[in-house]
Parts: structure tokens; sequence; C-alpha cells
């Protein structure tokens, strides 16, 4: 089955009102608009009204970066699903590795927000991935499982036709050094026949996006592989050139 493959840039606690346009001008006017790939824009909570404006109309979608499990009250600095709404944001990233290890974002929290995000109608990208210890000890295969799981174990695997799950090894975030397409789609594969274990159908469907350094001129090897269905992209995604390239490599 053919999935629609997606380019999702995660701009991390980076930008300002000033580098946000010009930055998505320059990606707005490179993009064609015959293309038959998903783009996302992840901005940081504080822009999302600006980003909202400057995709409105276009074939760009907006991601937030996170969101409280809560639906409101007395949690002081977080941001709720609806608030998130009122921006038109559709997806929300879940559970990143940098969630995870400066925000103590266990499991548990990760499968309780991808459920309420669900709940809300919006989509989670549900990052999952290992450590270079764990790759290092062979154990990438029941990372992903486990961390799978706690996700699997709070919403029925039906939902995941509304997840969009990134492997991302923590090893290939923001060092230079991706995963080989090879290494990937392995682990993609491993994923995939994972979720099959539960349902088959939903299997086939799943988008899996790989992440970590992905760029302009490793992004159409790794877009060749059968189960890599795009990519989470972090420092590229701040480079018109590069992010547009990569757009262009998901055709
Ligand atoms: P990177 O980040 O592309 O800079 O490695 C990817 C991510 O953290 O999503």
């Amino acid at each position: 089955m053919t999935r629609k493959k997606i380019v999702a840039g995660n701009w991390k606690m980076n930008g300002s009102l000033a580098s946000n346009e010009q930055l998505l001008e320059g990606i707005i006017a490179k993009i064609e608009s015959s293309s038959d790939s998903l783009v996302i824009v992840s901005s940081p909570s504080p822009y999302l009204g600006q980003v909202s404006e400057l995709v409105k109309n276009t074939t760009v979608s907006l991601a937030a970066q996170n969101v409280s499990q809560h639906s409101s009250g007395a949690y002081t600095g977080e941001v709720s699903l609806d608030m998130l709404k009122e921006f038109s944001v559709e997806y929300v990233l879940v559970g990143h590795s940098e969630r995870r290890t400066y925000y103590s974002e266990t499991d548990s929290i990760v499968a309780d927000k991808v459920k309420a995000v669900l709940e809300s109608g919006m989509k989670p990208i549900l990052c999952i991935g290992e450590t270079l210890e764990e790759r290092q000890a062979e154990q990438t295969l029941n990372v992903c499982v486990k961390q799978i799981d706690a996700v699997l174990n709070t919403v029925d695997v039906s939902n995941f036709e509304n997840v969009v799950i990134a492997y991302e090894p923590v090893w290939a975030i923001g060092t230079g050094l991706s995963a080989t397409a090879q290494q990937a789609q392995d682990v993609h594969e491993f994923i995939r026949k994972h979720i099959a274990t539960y349902n088959a159908n939903v299997a086939e469907k799943v988008q899996i996006l790989y992440g970590g350094s992905v760029k302009a001129n490793n992004s159409e090897e790794l877009f060749s592989m059968a189960d890599i269905d795009g990519a989470l992209v972090g420092g590229a995604s701040l480079i018109v050139d590069e992010f547009v390239g990569i757009i262009k490599a998901a055709g």
C-alpha cells in the first residue's frame, strides 16, 4: 500500500516573529502545490498564533511541540488542548526524547498525552527511539516495543490510524550522525510488524517517520525505504533550502 509521505519540521526552541515569517515565506514560495506529501511545521507555543496565520490557505499544517495531558486548571506554565485548537493546530509532538530526558516525561505520561490529543480530535506524532547505550546493548527493538506498548495499553490500536510514529534514535538527534537508511528501515519494519501483532490493517496504514539528522542530501535514500514514510526534521527545518530539499525528496 502507498502511504502519504510526511515531512514535519520541529523548530524546537528557536525562532522569532521576524525569522518565522522569513522562513515560512521562503518555504511556501518554493514548495510545489502539486506535491503529494504533507508538510507540517511545529512552532514554539508563543508563535502558534502567528504561524497559524502564515500557513492559512497554504498546504502547510501546524503542529505544537507539547501539550498538557490535563484539560484545564492549576498547571502553571502548561498549554491545554483547547488552547492549541483555537490556533488551528492539527498535530502535536508527544514524547520527544528531549521531553523524556530533560522534563522527565515517562512512558505513562506520554501515553496519557497521546490519549488526550486523540480525544481532542488532533493527531499525535509519537516520538520513540533508543539512546546510544541502549543501541550498544542491543536493546533498540525492546525500547521501541516498550515505548509503543505503553501507548497501546492506554488507547486501542484502531486509534493508530490517527497516530503518526516518529522513530528517532536519540544518538542521531542533532548530532549530524544520521542512522543509515538500512538501519532506520530495519527498525521501521520491526515497528510495523509489532503493530501488526495487534492489528494488521492498522499496521499497513500507520505512517512511520524517521528523525535524527535528516538533511536534503540524505533524505532521498531514507525515503526510498519501504517502511519510511517521511521525516521529522530538527536543525534542517530552520533552513529554507534544506527543508524544501527534503520536501522535494519526499515527492
Ligand atoms: P535533528 O532533530 O534533525 O536536528 O537531528 C530531529 C528531532 O529532534 O526531531
